[in-house]
């Protein structure tokens, strides 16, 4: 029998929930889109008049919040409400890696998803479809059934509810989530049931063409989610050792990259070397991989997959301590500028971003690091450092280099960031940073002073002229 949806509930309104039913509000004005979270302050700030209060910046995304929100697009924290009222539900709760107990350090923490189906199992009335949403280990959509089943066969009720469940992972990247959803690569359904998988279909068939749009079993749409991430990452990792292998040489990964980009097979997205891959899924979902493949008895597979996450911290440390073997050894009482603390431009995200990493280390060194970013604000920094921002003496104020060692100073503007600086380390690629007037902040830094770019962000000949030491991710031809 087809279904016709009318009414979704989200549970989770986060990076991934926010914009993915914003967008589905947007293409589908017949369907009423209830988000729902338990963190209340998030649910407020979704509902502020202020659109750039968002809780999530994600370019095009207060648009189509300004467009839908009391239309078809709802946030709320009433789960009961909406969960009852929905024919569909979608499961879009974080699954971070587990701190502690069995499979600590690698596997998902379902905590929360076993929340929400327990929610699901309270509170649903008729038919649903449920559908996951957050990215999960193969064999978890058994989990959610076993859960709603018990309540099927414990409920009073003459006609208890029913469920379906299928796998839709997300694939959208953070900082093009808006264009990703609207326009993506493929769209990935997993289940058993063709209504409730044609039920879901029909929904992206709303705007994604149907021949982007893949059903497969529910296990392999579980795995494709895990496996999409570690190739990504697979590739950051190995452009990111050949970096390395360019400095000591001579090479240069920028050209590296485009000659083996150019051929068809290997293709030229995901070949920037930068600080390291970032984010709050690539880590995550490697190591699941990783706990899985163990748990499976397949060692050599485990070993493989957790070489790209070792890669990626190594070469954290190669940027932080090559930082202070370029500052003579030591980076103590010196003025180091950040500039950029996201795991990547266009987003407010920092979780799992490289600069935290760096930054800890130069802490550790005794730097004094003063930090800009435009979209991240101070107490995030704070919270990610483990370490309050250093309250400001007048004394201070006139000789930066008489701060206290290992503190940070949020700086609202670039200029600030280079003022009396020793050196400055791109850790992000914002836009803005390579607009900078490289002349002019090289006059207001100490001398010698030194560029660190690990993003690529800058054109060397900007640099002609200036008194500027550099130093960029992946180009010997810099060595002297
Ligand atoms: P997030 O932490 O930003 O959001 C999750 C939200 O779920 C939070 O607001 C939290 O309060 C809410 N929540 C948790 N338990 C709840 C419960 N029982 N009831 C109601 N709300 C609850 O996480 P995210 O980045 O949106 O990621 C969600 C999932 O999507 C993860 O599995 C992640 O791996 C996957 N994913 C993330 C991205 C991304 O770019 N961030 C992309 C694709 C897939
Ligand atoms: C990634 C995937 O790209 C998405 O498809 C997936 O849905 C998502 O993870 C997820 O599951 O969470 P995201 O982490 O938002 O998306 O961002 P990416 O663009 O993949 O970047 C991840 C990290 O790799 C960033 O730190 C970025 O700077 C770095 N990166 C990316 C590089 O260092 N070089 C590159 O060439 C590309």
């Amino acid at each position: 029998m087809k279904v016709k949806i009318k009414n979704i509930c989200c549970i989770g309104g986060g990076y991934v929930g926010g914009p993915t039913m914003s967008v589905i509000a947007d293409k589908c004005n017949h369907i009423q889109v209830n988000v729902v979270d338990v963190n209340l302050k998030r649910i407020n700030l979704w509902n502020s008049n202020n659109l750039d209060n968002l809780p999530i910046y994600e370019p095009g995304l207060k648009e189509i919040v300004e467009r839908r929100r009391g239309k078809n697009l709802f946030f709320s924290s009433d789960l009961e409400k909406h969960i009852s009222c929905a024919d569909m539900i979608f499961i879009s709760v974080n699954t971070p890696t587990k701190i502690r107990g069995e499979g600590a350090g690698k596997a998902s923490d379902l905590k929360w998803v076993e929340a929400s189906a327990r929610k699901v199992a309270e509170f649903a009335r008729g038919h649903t479809i449920v559908v996951e949403k957050s990215t999960l280990p193969v064999r978890t959509a058994n989990v959610i059934k076993e859960i709603l089943e018990a309540a099927q066969s414990s409920s009073s009720s003459k006609n208890p509810a029913t469920f379906d469940v299928l796998s839709n992972p997300e694939f959208l990247a953070e900082g093009s989530a808006v264009k990703d959803l609207e326009q993506p690569d493929r769209v990935l359904i997993g289940g058993e049931n063709e209504n409730a998988i044609f039920a879901l279909n029909d929904i992206y068939k709303n705007w994604v063409p149907q021949q982007k749009i893949l059903h497969t079993n529910i296990w392999s749409s579980e795995l494709a989610k895990l496996t999409a991430n570690a190739f990504l990452a697979q590739r950051i990792s190995s452009i990111n050792s050949i970096g390395a292998l360019c400095e000591a040489t001579g090479a240069d990964v920028r050209e590296v990259a485009r000659a083996i980009g150019s051929d068809s097979r290997i293709g030229s997205k995901f070949l920037d070397s930068g600080p390291g891959f970032g984010g709050s899924c690539f880590k995550k979902d490697i190591l699941n991989l990783v706990y899985l493949s163990n748990h499976f008895g397949l060692e050599e597979v485990a070993r493989f997959w957790e070489g790209v996450v070792e890669l990626n911290t190594w070469h954290q440390k190669r940027i932080s301590r090559l930082v202070v073997s370029k500052l003579y050894g030591t980076v103590r009482g010196k003025k180091i500028g950040i500039l950029g603390f996201s795991f990547k431009a266009n987003t407010n995200d920092t979780r799992e971003s490289s600069a935290i990493s760096i930054c800890k280390d130069l802490l550790e060194e005794g730097a004094l690091l003063h930090i800009h970013d435009p979209r991240v604000d101070l107490n995030q920094i704070e919270i990610d450092l483990k370490l309050n921002e250093h309250s400001f003496s007048k004394k201070d104020e006139n000789d930066n280099h008489n701060l206290e060692e290992g503190v940070w100073i949020y700086s609202n503007t670039i200029e600030e960031v280079f003022k009396s600086a020793d050196a400055v380390l791109i850790l992000t690629e914002w836009n803005e940073y390579s607009l900078i007037d490289w002349k002019s902040v090289s006059t207001k830094m100490r001398k010698p002073s030194w560029i660190f770019d690990a993003r690529s962000v800058l054109n060397l000949a900007d640099l002609k002229g200036t008194d500027l030491n550099f130093w960029r991710i992946g180009d010997g031809s810099l060595i002297n």
